[in-house]
């Protein structure tokens, strides 16, 4: 099949809409999806022309290597309305390189930038009525891909499914987030699948996060695998340390997701002159800090989160309580950051793209 394969298209459309059976105003984060989905196949060596149909499940082979081998990717988007009604994407380049990056550690095939971008304006432009206005409203966008080759033997199928789905979404925790230090278990690990969108780094958490919940705490801050000393990431968030007036985030690499998030408000707070330091933050340094007082803000930082404060953080069994503060590095960020998104504020940085 030849490239540009997004301008053939076909687009099967749902004969009733859903919408307004959805309460908007009180959503569950990625529980309702909208009318269609993008369906776009790899096989015979070649991405095969992509569908635009009705949201329905669909039938695979019990031995397809998703199930077995895990073989799956994906990646987090947000599509925004602004009070023109123009739905924009933010930085979907972004999300786009990291899915072939994603894609290439897993062994599996990398999409063109037409069936990925492409693919989006098209479903976008489809389901822009989903995309609600006002600050706090956004379509949750999730483009994956699976291996839907059958067969038990434990190499890479052959062929793959590329999906784009759409939920309406506003915030991804309800309540307060409080967090735990990892001191035994791991996220990631240096040659493993850490900064791949891979699955299994999100269903290896699951159990320790599970652990952790059973005490009270939402997430887990992943340390180093070898030393558990450095403090790397949250479960579904990049996360940031603000000591004194500067902010620190770990440096991305093997371990750590190279989140757009994360990107963006590292951007947003140099060019506002905040002093942004890219290194580990030691777990004793963090320790030291709460005590003196110096620790004034933990936040995470995700597509779904988009900058969640951290209320306080467990280590060793003691338990430290962040300040509250008016005006937090965390709520001005965030403000910024959305008022780009949500076109109220000039994207001097060129991240947003119309749909
Ligand atoms: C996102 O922030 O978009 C993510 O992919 C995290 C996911 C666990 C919701």
């Amino acid at each position: 099949m030849s490239s540009n394969l997004i301008n053939e298209i076909d687009i099967v459309k749902a004969s009733t809409s859903k919408i307004s059976s959805v309460d908007f105003e009180n959503l569950t984060f990625g529980n309702i999806f909208t009318d269609h989905m993008l369906m776009c196949d790899f096989k015979d060596g070649a991405w095969q022309k992509p569908v635009i149909k009705p949201y329905e499940p669909f039938m695979i082979d019990p031995s397809a290597k998703v199930f077995h081998y895990g073989q799956a990717i994906f990646e987090g988007m947000k599509a925004y309305k602004d009070e023109k009604d123009d739905v924009w994407m933010f930085r979907p380049d972004e999300n786009f390189k990291r899915f072939n990056h994603s894609a290439k550690r897993l062994a599996m095939p990398e999409v063109t930038e037409d069936i990925f971008i492409g693919g989006l304006k098209a479903i976008l432009d489809l389901e822009r009525e989903w995309v609600k206005k006002g600050k706090g409203n956004t379509l949750y966008i999730r483009p994956f891909m699976i291996a839907i080759g059958s067969g038990v033997i434990a190499q890479p199928s052959t062929q793959y499914r590329f999906m784009i789905i759409l939920s309406p979404a506003r915030s991804y925790y309800s309540g307060e987030v409080k967090v735990i230090i990892a001191e035994h278990y791991s996220r990631a690990a240096n040659g493993g699948i850490g900064a791949a969108k891979a699955a299994g780094n999100y269903s290896a958490q699951f159990y320790p996060t599970k652990l952790a919940n059973e005490r009270g705490f939402q997430q887990i801050i992943w340390t180093d695998d070898a030393t558990h000393t450095k403090l790397e990431e949250a479960g579904t968030m990049n996360v940031f340390f603000r000591i004194n007036d500067t902010l620190y985030t770990a440096p991305t690499g093997e371990r750590i997701l190279d989140g757009v998030t994360r990107k963006s408000l590292i951007d947003i707070a140099k060019r506002d002159g905040i002093n942004v330091e890219i290194r580990s933050v030691l777990v004793t340094e963090l320790i030291e800090a709460a005590k003196d007082g110096s620790l004034k803000e933990i936040f995470g930082a995700g597509t779904a989160a988009v900058v969640n404060p951290i209320v306080g953080f467990s280590y060793q069994d003691n338990y430290y309580e962040l300040p509250k503060l008016e005006n937090s590095y965390a709520s001005q960020l965030k403000e910024k950051l959305t008022n780009i998104q949500y076109k109220l504020a000039d994207d001097t940085f060129g991240w947003t793209v119309k749909v």
